[in-house]
């Protein structure tokens, strides 16, 4: 069986009974209530469910934004459910974030703003980061934008920089909540087949938060979340591309 199989791939995230009860005296709200997740390296998953179910909550405890309730996770075989504050802002570097609404630096070029990450991280020297830099604009096609501002571009452009900007630590996990959400279908369609272009090339897990199903059905894996708990889900559609793929191998090998 070859290394990247999926039997012995590696598990990347573990949620074991994970709680998340916002409580701000006035309203309780009980977000999660008992998340068993397995997330293995080197996959597209997507994680769907009505507004209000608990996404973005289980993004935040997963990247280590927000801290459970109760339960516990692990990133990479590191229990990531009890660091302390300077654990945690190295951990958070470690994993690249796409938003809805880009969350460009508005002063700043499409270069400096993929360079940002980089220099937080105090890795690479200049030299290095502008070679990254420029490598990462190849790969999401903004050769000719480099020197453009935010408001030079268009959603789409502005949705390409969020994803070489998360890509550029080398992170092995990227969260990205509704990435298309603000984008109109072509656009969105462009911009999460790239996503899944680079998530092979670079090998990387990439979990996505949405709310259309045509983008869940691209996903290797999908994940609902119900009532503060989640299921794995199989999507119409995606059965039979994975029974027709099935079919192909048998035939393949006999
Ligand atoms: N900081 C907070 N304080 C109190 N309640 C919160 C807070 N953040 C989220 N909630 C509540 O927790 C629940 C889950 O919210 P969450 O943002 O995770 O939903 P979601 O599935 O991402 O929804 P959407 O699809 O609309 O983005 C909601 O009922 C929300 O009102
Ligand atoms: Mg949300």
């Amino acid at each position: 069986m070859s290394n990247t199989s999926n039997r012995s791939r590696k598990i990347l995230i573990k949620c074991e009974k994970l709680t998340k009860t916002y409580d701000d005296r006035s309203v309780i709200v009980k977000a999660l209530q008992g998340i068993d997740l397995i997330i293995k390296e080197n996959k597209f998953i997507a994680i769907i469910g009505s507004s209000g179910s608990g996404k973005t909550t289980l993004l935040n405890l997963i990247g280590g934004l927000d801290k459970p309730t109760s339960g516990k996770m692990w990133f990479d075989g590191e229990e990531i459910s009890s660091l302390n504050k300077k654990e945690g802002v190295l951990f958070r570097r470690k994993v690249g974030i796409i938003f809805q609404d880009f969350n460009l630096h508005s002063v700043l070029t499409v270069q400096q703003n993929i360079e940002l990450p980089m220099i937080y991280a105090e890795k690479l020297d200049k030299h290095a980061r502008m070679i990254r830099v420029e490598d990462l604009i190849e790969k999401v096609g903004l050769e000719k934008r480099k020197r453009h501002i935010p408001t030079q571009l268009s959603s789409g452009e502005k949705q390409r920089v969020g994803i070489a900007r998360a890509l550029a630590n080398n992170p092995k996990l990227i969260l990205a909540d509704q990435p298309t959400g603000n984008l109109d279908s072509k656009t969105g369609d462009k911009i999460i087949k790239l996503m899944k272009d680079l998530q092979k090339e670079f090998s990387i897990t990439i979990i996505v938060v949405t709310h259309n199903l045509d983008v869940a059905r691209k996903a290797d894996r999908v994940f609902a979340i119900e009532d503060g708990k989640i299921i794995p889900v199989t999507l119409e559609g995606k059965e039979k591309k994975r029974m027709k793929k099935k079919k192909r191998k048998k035939a393949k090998a006999s």
